[in-house]
């Protein structure tokens, strides 16, 4: 199916799409809720709009921020959303996703807090107030790459993510499980060092914690049961909360959706249809507030290399999907506003509203004044245009010459494992 690239001029042209193809996306013209502060346990965000992680590959061989890093998060300081979720950072040096992905260690975590503190004096003095800012801690797993070379570490041999079956050398013994999760206390003394508000493990896009949530087929203590399937995730959180002080949150950015069927995929109906089933990602996130108090949740689905559409609606890629944008954007927000209904009292921060252009700033206001979530996530319009932000606050509206155009060139510099950003708005830096 082949479906005509962006092109809504009018909201209303937009929501006779959306009402057509009946598809949830809440929009609300009035703006004014995007900038109201949201409690995150003990901290305050100072709006409601956050910039999702997104992974540079611009970090020096030894894992510290590069001079890219700097200007990119710089950028996003100056933009202003009321939290900053940090990139993708590595636990350990063989599960770095390649050779350029920041990787925390003793010997560079004094440039990880001063680009914290020069992020934090950058929006104070633009914007009066410092962001909040999680480091999203991963094992890159299945994606590890640490020298260029693809270095897969699995948790299953799993037919929808290979085309071949990959070595069994490379499925992940339990031992090497629990050297992973250990690694997760030494990240967490250093997010804790470097001025990290919180610490994301990491859980979602099929990365190692999420991929073993659908260890289903697996043996042994990691695989088979519920319980199983997340042991490493919560030995994960107890690792961390034992590195880092009581003062720093613990949270994920979770896939509730894998897209994939059963017994490939989390989140999904068990009668081999791509059917959402919330079940067990609530059950998960319940247990995760209960143990570990989380104050927040980011909600995201899908796989970057085998379904972005799901994961990032887009109108150029590498294959044409075979459903509209709008209903991976409405499958989206649809997961986004379940969890958040299952827990009226934990903030939600929802993913995946840049599709929508320049109308995105209605969507972000619609979830979140409809109490769909509480915060909204931008992932690639913070590279094409962070300064939306003020945007939406000065003019309400967005610079329909200035959004993303989703045509996903910056996921190909990043595949490239060369530094990425925008080839459209910031071309004079990023080229593909
Ligand atoms: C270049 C690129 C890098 C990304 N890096 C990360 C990352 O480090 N961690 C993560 O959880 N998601 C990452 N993502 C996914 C985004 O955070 C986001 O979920 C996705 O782009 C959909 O949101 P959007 O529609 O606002 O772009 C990345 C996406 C792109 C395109």
């Amino acid at each position: 199916m082949r479906h005509e690239t962006f092109h809504y001029p009018t909201v209303q042209a937009l929501k006779e799409e959306i009402d057509t193809l009946g598809v949830f996306m809440p929009l609300k013209e009035e703006l004014s809720v995007l900038f109201t502060p949201q409690q995150v346990g003990s901290r305050t965000a100072a709006n409601r709009i956050a910039f999702e992680p997104m992974e540079g590959t611009d970090g020096t061989a030894d894992g510290a921020p590069g001079e890219l890093t700097r200007r990119r998060y710089l950028r996003f300081a100056e933009a202003g959303p009321g939290l900053i979720w940090f990139e993708a950072v590595a636990t350990l040096p063989e599960v770095r996703a390649s050779a350029h992905q920041l990787w925390l260690t003793r010997d560079n975590v004094d440039a990880f807090r001063r680009l914290l503190d020069e992020i934090r004096e950058t929006s104070l003095r633009r914007n009066g107030y410092a962001p909040l800012i999680v480091c999203q801690a991963t094992n890159s797993g299945r994606y590890a790459k640490p020298t260029g070379v693809p270095a897969p570490r699995i948790a299953y041999h799993c037919p929808s993510l290979e085309d071949q079956p990959l070595p069994d050398s490379c499925i992940l013994t339990d031992d090497e499980l629990r050297g992973y999760e250990e690694a997760y206390q030494e990240t967490a003394r250093l997010c804790d060092e470097a001025g990290f508000d919180g610490i994301d493990v990491k859980c979602c896009h099929r990365y190692l914690a999420s991929e073993l949530l659908s260890a289903y087929t697996r043996k042994g203590a990691y695989g088979g049961s519920y319980e199983n399937r997340t042991r490493f995730l919560k030995n994960c959180y107890r690792a961390a909360r034992s590195g880092a002080g009581a003062g720093v949150f613990l949270t994920s950015r979770m896939n509730v959706y894998d897209g994939f069927p059963y017994p490939d995929g989390f989140g999904v109906r068990n009668d081999g249809s791509l059917e959402v089933d919330l079940t067990e990602p609530v059950r998960l996130i319940g247990e995760l507030r209960q143990l570990f108090g989380i104050p927040l949740i980011n909600v995201t689905m899908g796989n970057p290399y085998r379904n972005p559409h799901v994961n990032r609606p887009y109108d150029h890629g590498n294959y044409v999907p075979d459903e509209h944008p709008l209903e991976g954007v409405g499958r989206m927000m649809d997961g986004i506003s379940r969890i958040q209904r299952a827990f009226p009292g934990l903030p939600v921060l929802g993913s995946g509203f840049t599709y929508p252009r320049q109308w995105a700033g209605l969507l972000a206001a619609g979830m979140v004044g409809g109490g769909h979530c509480a915060m909204a996530g931008f992932g690639r319009m913070a590279f094409a245009y962070p300064e939306f932000i003020h945007d939406l606050r000065e003019r309400g509206a967005l610079d329909a010459s200035r959004v993303c155009v989703t045509c996903g060139g910056c996921a190909k510099l990043l595949r490239a494992g060369t530094p990425a950003g925008c080839v459209v708005r910031d071309r004079e830096v990023y080229r593909l």
